[in-house]
C-alpha cells in the first residue's frame, strides 16, 4: 500500500478517534473554528452528543480505518517477509551456482555476490587502508567495482592502483590481487547503475564522480578450512 495513501488512512483515524474522544476543554476552545466538524461528528461543545448515533458511526468509521491501518501494516509486514525469503532463495541459488572446485572469473564474480559485503584494501603511501565494498559488476568480461571520485579510496586507487580485496561467505573466503582500471566511459558506469539501482540515488552514469574501475591482472585465491588452495588468474 502506497505510503500516502497510509498517511492519509491515519490522519482519518486520528481524526475520527480524537473527535470523539478529545477533551472538553480542547473541544470549547476548538469549538468556534471546528463548529462545522463537531456538527459532522455530532458532538457539542459541552462534548455532550447530540446525536448518539451520528457519534457512534464516527467511532465505528475510526475503527474502520484502524482495521484498515492494521491490514496494511500486516500486508507490509508479509511483503518484506516475502523478499526475505525471495533473497534467501537468490543466495541459495547463487552458493549453488559457485563452484568452488573449478574456478573461473564468473566464479569469482558469483563468490563476490554472495558474501555481499567485501573488503577492498588499498595503499597510501606506507600505509595499507581497508573499508567494506559490495558493488561488483561484469562488464565485457571484466570485473568492475565502483565508487566515487571524491573519497579517499578513489585518490588512493589514481596514486597506485594495486588493490587487494577479501571476502568470507562463511565457511570459504577469497582474497583477490589486482591493478584497478579505471574506466570512464558512460556505458560501463550505466551498466553497474543499472545492476544496483540504490545507487542512482546518489551515483549518475554523467556526473563528475561516478567512478568504475575494472580488475586487471588479477590473481584470485579461494580457501577453505582442510583443503587446497584454488587459484584463478584473469
Ligand atoms: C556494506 C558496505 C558496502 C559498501 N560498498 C561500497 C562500494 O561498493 N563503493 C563505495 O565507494 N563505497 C562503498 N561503501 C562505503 C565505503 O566503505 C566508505 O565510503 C569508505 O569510507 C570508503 O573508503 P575511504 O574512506 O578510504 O575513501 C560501502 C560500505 C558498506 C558498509
Amino acid at each position: 500500500m502506497p505510503i500516502l495513501f497510509k498517511i492519509i488512512l491515519l490522519i482519518l483515524f486520528i481524526v475520527f478517534f480524537f473527535g470523539f474522544f478529545f477533551t472538553e476543554k480542547y473541544l470549547q476552545l476548538q469549538h468556534r473554528f471546528f463548529s462545522w466538524y463537531y456538527k459532522l461528528i455530532g458532538i457539542d461543545a459541552q462534548f455532550k452528543t447530540k446525536s448518539p448515533t451520528l457519534t457512534k458511526i464516527t467511532s465505528l468509521i475510526a475503527i474502520v480505518f484502524l482495521c484498515f491501518i492494521y491490514a496494511a501494516i500486516v500486508e507490509d509486514s508479509n511483503k518484506k517477509n516475502q523478499n526475505a525469503t525471495a533473497t534467501q532463495e537468490q543466495k541459495t541459488a547463487i552458493a549453488e551456482t559457485v563452484n568452488l572446485e573449478e574456478p573461473d572469473m564468473k566464479t569469482v564474480y558469483d563468490f563476490l555476490k554472495k558474501c555481499e559485503t567485501y573488503y577492498l584494501a588499498t595503499v597510501e603511501n606506507d600505509q595499507p587502508r581497508v573499508r567494506p565494498f559490495g558493488t561488483v559488476d561484469i562488464f565485457e568480461d571484466k570485473i568492475y567495482i565502483q565508487t566515487g571520485k571524491v573519497k579517499n579510496v578513489s585518490k588512493q586507487m589514481a596514486k597506485n592502483p594495486k588493490v587487494e580485496i577479501c571476502a568470507f561467505d562463511g565457511s570459504s573466503w577469497i582474497r583477490i590481487e589486482a591493478t584497478v582500471v579505471n574506466d570512464d566511459r558512460i556505458e560501463a558506469k550505466q551498466h553497474m547503475l543499472d545492476n544496483y539501482p540504490s545507487l542512482r540515488q546518489m551515483y549518475k552514469a554523467d556526473d563528475d564522480n561516478t567512478q568504475v574501475l575494472y580488475l586487471k591482472d588479477a590473481t584470485a585465491t579461494f580457501y577453505s578450512f582442510g583443503k587446497d588452495p584454488k587459484v584463478v588468474k584473469f
